[in-house]
């Protein structure tokens, strides 16, 4: 994107470099023909106008995207009308439900792949289809990377699930079925059924989970078309939104709007306030701060506690609240919560969005439309609705939503009035979700009440990838006394549909020899929400003993694919988004590392 050239924006599109590089006529026509063999033609090729990827993330592997393979038609349709050729291509398809291991193995995988998509092919700008949890973080990692103009279209969530007059939600029917199904009170078919009330059509998840969080946060980031996040899939809505992402990303070439004029520090702390304002996933930091780290932006966990813990939650979504996405989308969606908090002077109205406008420009007047669902500021749902930071010797940090702690829960251990904020516990540990399922209604355990369940070995390489594991549910005997959950801990995750107040994300983690490596069964742990200190209480010197005879972490499986393998070589841990660490340096790699070398 450097040298001169008048007839688009300041700079020469780079796809000219393929297709109409008369210093290089015999690579120039190795490029055509191909391209020109499913119908373009050179006229179009070798004329002005740029060229605009389609990454495409849906398939039938990845039905939380597949609506994206309709929607691509409207993008096509928005990027010829704007004077564009669109260039439709698969991306590599991530799938949080029906991945194993864990979906977030391949969130990395993607980024490298898609990185080596847009660098190395003929493409001026691109629609990044996002929806379904990883995909989003993916898609934005890579833009960043690379540092074309980038736009983010989401694929809108499911419509409302409902089972007998109640709004079922995805994931979170799960955790609630699964605890009915363990007192007695359905039996299996009834599990089944209730379970898939909550995903009635195409779409994400239409709970406040990671997907919902992370459509949000693009658009807060500025990376989405304003009013686009929440648009349910089947909507006419969301078709109309895949044209004008077409007709802006056009735009957004010919203004060379790249993700670093987009992505700044001021943009990502908004991005962390609208976090807290929706109930986000916990999810969000790990993805955020990985997008910032390849965007080449300084953000960490001190950030999420400095900018995002004092905010209220004004979204009345499941898991924190009631309502699903339609209600969201009806009250207003993501313009009613920014408009509000920018009115209240918690947002920086300066960020610029991809389509040239300023936040205050896109959202001053964004009003809420139902209160039941969206909360003026004057009545939040909570104050103070961010993720707390915890830290101490069973990690260096780990994160907790403070939005989902329960009245009974809160009653249960957080209402000693000496010490509102306090509670201790006996630990019961499992290394490994095959022994938390094998185990957790063991009697020999004696687990009560008073006890904390810890899981570990469930990290980005000790699982590898990290599990959505950490929210475990109390074993059947105390869910039938009435004591529905016990707190969790543990160096994994937790779908961003789970109501648990679990304490999660972990760092270090204990298969690289983080703190909770070393607890055992019946130690004692204290958690401190005010002071923010989670520890085992166990002496210095029998903590140095365990230390010696630990060696690098507690044991995990070994690798089962070659990738496997590899994430466990080069992948960070939590804090600083679980990135390949070494991809970190490359950097607006457009504009830093020049083009790519011919291909022959
Ligand atoms: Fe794909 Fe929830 S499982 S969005
Ligand atoms: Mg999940």
């Amino acid at each position: 994107m450097t040298e001169q050239n008048t007839e688009i924006g300041a700079t020469r599109l780079r796809s000219r470099s393929w297709f109409d590089n008369p210093g290089n006529p015999d690579m120039t026509a190795l490029y055509l023909e191909r391209y020109l063999s499913f119908g373009l033609s050179v006229a179009e090729l070798q004329s002005d106008r740029p060229i605009i990827g389609i990454a495409q993330t849906g398939s039938d592997l990845a039905p939380c995207n597949r609506h994206h393979l309709v929607l691509a038609d409207r993008v096509r349709d928005g990027i010829r009308d704007a004077g564009g050729i669109p260039i439709e291509f698969p991306i590599h398809p991530i799938q949080e439900t029906g991945k194993r291991p864990t979906a977030a193995l391949d969130r990395n995988l993607s980024y490298l792949s898609l990185v080596e998509v847009l660098y190395g092919y003929p493409l001026d700008g691109t629609v990044l289809t996002v929806g379904c949890d990883k995909t989003t973080p993916a898609c934005l990692m890579a833009a960043a990377t690379v540092n074309i103009p980038a736009i983010a279209l989401s694929v809108g969530p499911m419509l409302n699930g409902w089972f007998k007059g109640e709004r079922t939600g995805s994931g979170t029917i799960i955790w609630k079925a699964r605890e009915l199904l363990a007192a007695g009170e359905i039996d299996y078919r009834g599990f089944i059924e209730l379970i898939a009330s909550s995903a009635p059509s195409t779409g994400y998840c239409n709970t406040m989970g990671t997907a919902t969080t992370m459509n949000s946060l693009t658009e807060a980031l500025g990376m989405a078309l304003p009013g686009s996040a929440a648009i349910p899939a089947p909507y006419r809505d969301r078709q109309q939104a895949a044209y004008e992402s077409g007709l802006a990303i056009v735009e957004m070439v010919k203004a060379d709007r790249k993700p670093s004029d987009i992505m700044t520090r001021a943009a990502f702390l908004n991005a962390i306030r609208v976090n807290s304002a929706i109930g986000g996933s916990t999810n969000a930091p790990i993805h955020l701060n990985a997008i910032a780290r390849h965007m080449g932006v300084e953000l960490t966990l001190d950030d999420w506690q400095d900018h995002g813990a004092g905010v209220p939650l004004l979204v009345n979504l499941q898991p924190a609240g009631e309502y699903l996405g339609e209600d969201y989308y009806r009250a207003g969606g993501v313009p009613a919560v920014v408009g509000e908090l920018l009115r209240a002077g918690l947002l920086d109205g300066d960020a610029l969005f991809c389509n040239g406008k300023t936040l205050a420009e896109n959202y001053a007047h964004a009003t809420i439309e139902d209160t039941r669902v969206i909360k003026p500021l004057t009545e939040p749902l909570l104050d103070n609705a961010g993720l707390t930071v915890l830290s101490g010797n069973l990690f260096e940090s780990a994160v907790m939503k403070s939005s989902v702690i329960s009245d009974s829960f809160r009653a249960r251990y957080l209402s000693n009035p000496d010490d509102p904020e306090a509670f201790e516990g006996r630990a019961i540990v499992f290394d490994g979700p095959e022994e938390y399922h094998a185990r957790i209604d063991d009697p020999t355990l004696e687990i009560d009440e008073n006890c904390l369940l810890v899981i570990r070995g469930v990290g980005p390489i000790g699982y590898p990838g990290g599990a959505e594991v950490v929210n475990m549910r109390a074993p059947a005997a105390l869910i039938r006394a009435g004591v529905d959950a016990l707190p969790c801990i543990g160096d994994g995750r937790q779908s961003g549909t789970s109501g648990s107040p679990s304490i999660l994300n972990a760092a270090p983690e204990a298969a690289v020899g983080g703190g909770l490596a070393l607890l055992q069964t019946g130690d004692r742990i204290r958690i401190d929400l005010k002071r923010r200190t989670a520890n085992m209480l166990v002496p210095e010197e029998e903590l140095q003993r365990r230390r010696e005879a630990l060696g690098v972490g507690v044991d995990v499986p070994a690798p089962q694919t070659p990738w496997q393998e590899l994430h466990r070589k080069i992948t960070g841990q939590y804090p600083g988004g679980a990135v390949i660490e070494s991809a970190v340096q490359y950097q607006r790699i457009a504009q830093e590392r020049g083009l790519p070398r011919d291909s022959h």
